[in-house]
């Protein structure tokens, strides 16, 4: 099946079932400046969720184009985009959870074709203030899936929104393609990242609206909020293995082939992929009415990476010309049908990537020169400076997470907090702020972030511990609500092993240990057996803090004062980083 067919398809499918047809919006939130892009197709529907009435009545569907840069570094994989397209369907205070879980069974079984045994789902396991969602359990049992099938989580996984910091947001039952009928370990489910399960829709039960004191209050109307992952379903309908098979890329990929005389195979496809991916969320962006640019903040910053990460996967396949305008010509003539601002807007786009190509290509060289001198002149666990990853960023125009991915291509990382400081001291405060906002890697001192400093401390040492000292932490970068935490290990870690170290963490929390520093000479640290990251251009004195005997470590601070003040640690996700390095986001409950 064509993509065109399968979106006529979905959108056939719900309005045979009374939905009104409505209007996608712009990949730009309206004023709405807490998020950078729209993320999900119930983001311009807030205010109907909330009780507004829509002039087209209670029940809608559209397919609204997505951006999510979180996954950004999983593009390459079989599944991950920063843009996609979600088939959404809204019932506004209308049908409730029986029908519109019905509605997805029947779309995806009938329509999709998924056998009912390939179907996974996950529902609420309820808290103490919101209870166990039996009636979705009830339903999908109606309708055939056997309890193990069905998989119980909570607020990590099954609690959708708000998008931003308020608004509507509620209980879901998320649904997923199962891949391969094995199971991968003892706790393989929906949210192991073992490739198993594969998302492929929400239904969310918005009933609740989260206030600024972070209190949930039961909103007038029940709501319905449904997206589906059309590129997803697009390669299940197809029978295919991954996204860049399906008509939405093979063309792409295909003038990749001709354009750099190589064939597209397992040694190179990251790169094909990456560079279709990228262009084609960079011509959308480009062509939204709101007249975004590649710039070194917010929504612009985002192009910037998207477009620089590009340049540089075409340098890997042998591209040095600027082939920007011939692939984004070929992605708008493809979309245009679909998506008409894509042509209406063609000679901005061209223009813009054309600019952003010859203000990127001739640093690129030397850049890329500069940072390899470096990084192969630095020892085993030492990291790339900050002011180095600076130097890329003011001089060559690297955008921190290019210099990172590089560095990481030589098993390194980043010192991402002296970058920061490097930054403010350069740009001022005030701008830093902005870029804040998205720049992996930086991160503001507000109190949970500090929290989240010290949790890092607990979840280095215990990571030591259980999987033994040949952990380094590679890399980390924390924000206000999780940390990120990454290091060398070459397997996944079993659950009895994250469940291991998640206990230690939690024991030391619930053992008071104060959080102490000395400052001493790097060697003195170093003899003293510190862990931390030993980076050569360390001023004389480091400071290295102490929690009892679990944890002793070279750091800069700042950190809580006891470990009493972190609250019970969770460890959200463990998944491969690149090779030989492993990623846990964990949060503080
Ligand atoms: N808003 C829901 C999501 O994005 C459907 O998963």
């Amino acid at each position: 099946m064509k993509s065109n067919e399968l979106r006529q398809m979905h959108l056939k499918f719900y309005q045979e079932r009374r939905h009104q047809l409505a209007a996608a919006a712009s990949l730009i939130p309206e004023n709405d400046g807490s998020v950078l892009y729209v993320s999900a197709g119930m983001q311009p529907l807030i205010p109907y969720l909330k009780g507004k009435k829509h002039p087209q009545g209670k029940r809608l569907t559209n397919i609204q184009r997505c951006i999510r840069t979180d996954d950004i570094d999983e593009v390459g994989d079989d599944y991950h985009l920063t843009m996609f397209e979600m088939m959404g369907n809204w019932s506004l205070g209308d049908y409730f959870k029986e029908e519109a879980i019905k509605m997805s069974f029947d779309f995806l079984t009938g329509h999709i074709g998924i056998e009912p045994c390939r179907l996974a789902v996950t529902v609420y396991k309820g808290n103490d203030q919101v209870p166990a969602d039996l009636e979705a359990v009830k339903t999908w049992q109606s309708l055939g899936l056997k309890d193990s099938q069905i998989f119980y989580y909570g607020d990590d996984e099954n609690w959708w929104g708000p998008v931003g910091e308020t608004g509507p947001c509620g209980p879901d039952s998320e649904m997923f393609y199962i891949n391969d009928l094995e199971d991968c370990c003892t706790s393989c489910g929906p949210a192991c990242d073992c490739g198993k399960y594969v998302e492929i829709g929400n239904n969310v039960f918005m009933t609740y609206n989260k206030l600024e004191d972070g209190s949930l209050v039961e909103l007038d109307q029940k709501n319905i909020d449904v997206g589906l992952g059309f590129e997803r379903l697009l390669i299940i309908k197809n029978n295919l293995e991954n996204v860049y098979e399906t008509d939405l890329f093979m063309p792409t990929i295909k003038v990749l082939e001709d354009l750099s005389g190589l064939v597209y195979d397992t040694s190179n496809q990251k790169y094909f992929r990456v560079i279709a991916e990228h262009m084609r969320a960079s011509v959308f962006i480009l062509s939204d009415p709101s007249g975004i640019k590649p710039t070194n903040s917010e929504q612009g910053y985002i192009l910037r990476r998207l477009i620089r990460r590009t340049i540089r996967m075409c340098f890997k396949l042998g591209l040095h010309e600027n082939i920007l305008k011939d692939l984004a010509g070929l992605i708008i003539d493809q979309y245009k049908a679909v998506y008409d601002q894509l042509e209406v807007n063609k000679a901005y786009t061209l223009d813009q990537l054309d600019m952003e190509y010859k203000k990127f290509s001739v640093s690129l060289e030397s850049g890329l020169k500069y940072v390899h001198k470096y990084l192969n002149k630095l020892n085993d666990h030492e990291v790339l400076s900050g002011k180095d990853a600076f130097k890329l960023y003011d001089t060559y125009g690297f955008p921190l997470e290019l210099t990172v991915e590089v560095a990481n291509e030589y098993g390194k990382s980043v010192d991402v907090n002296q970058f920061e400081r490097c930054f403010k001291e350069h740009q001022g405060k005030s701008r830093s702020g902005s870029v804040n906002k998205f720049k992996g890697g930086l991160s503001d001192h507000d109190d949970m972030s500090i929290k989240l400093h010290t949790a890092t401390h607990l979840l280095n040492a215990a990571l030591r511990k259980v999987l033994g000292d040949s952990v380094y932490q590679r890399g980390s970068h924390i924000n206000s609500e999780r940390l990120r935490f990454d290091f060398s290990f070459d397997r996944k870690m079993t659950r009895e092993e994250i469940d291991e170290v998640e206990g230690l963490v939690n024991e030391v929390i619930s053992n008071d240990l104060d959080v102490t520093y000395d400052e001493m000479s790097l060697d003195q640290a170093r003899k003293l057996g510190a862990i931390g990251v030993f980076e050569s251009k360390y001023d004389d004195k480091v400071k290295v803090y102490r929690m009892g005997d679990f944890s002793l470590e070279i750091c800069g601070g700042p950190h809580v004062e006891n470990t009493s003040e972190l609250g019970r640690f969770k460890i959200v996700k463990e998944q491969s980083s690149s090779s030989g390095v492993r990623r846990i986001k964990a949060v503080l409950e």
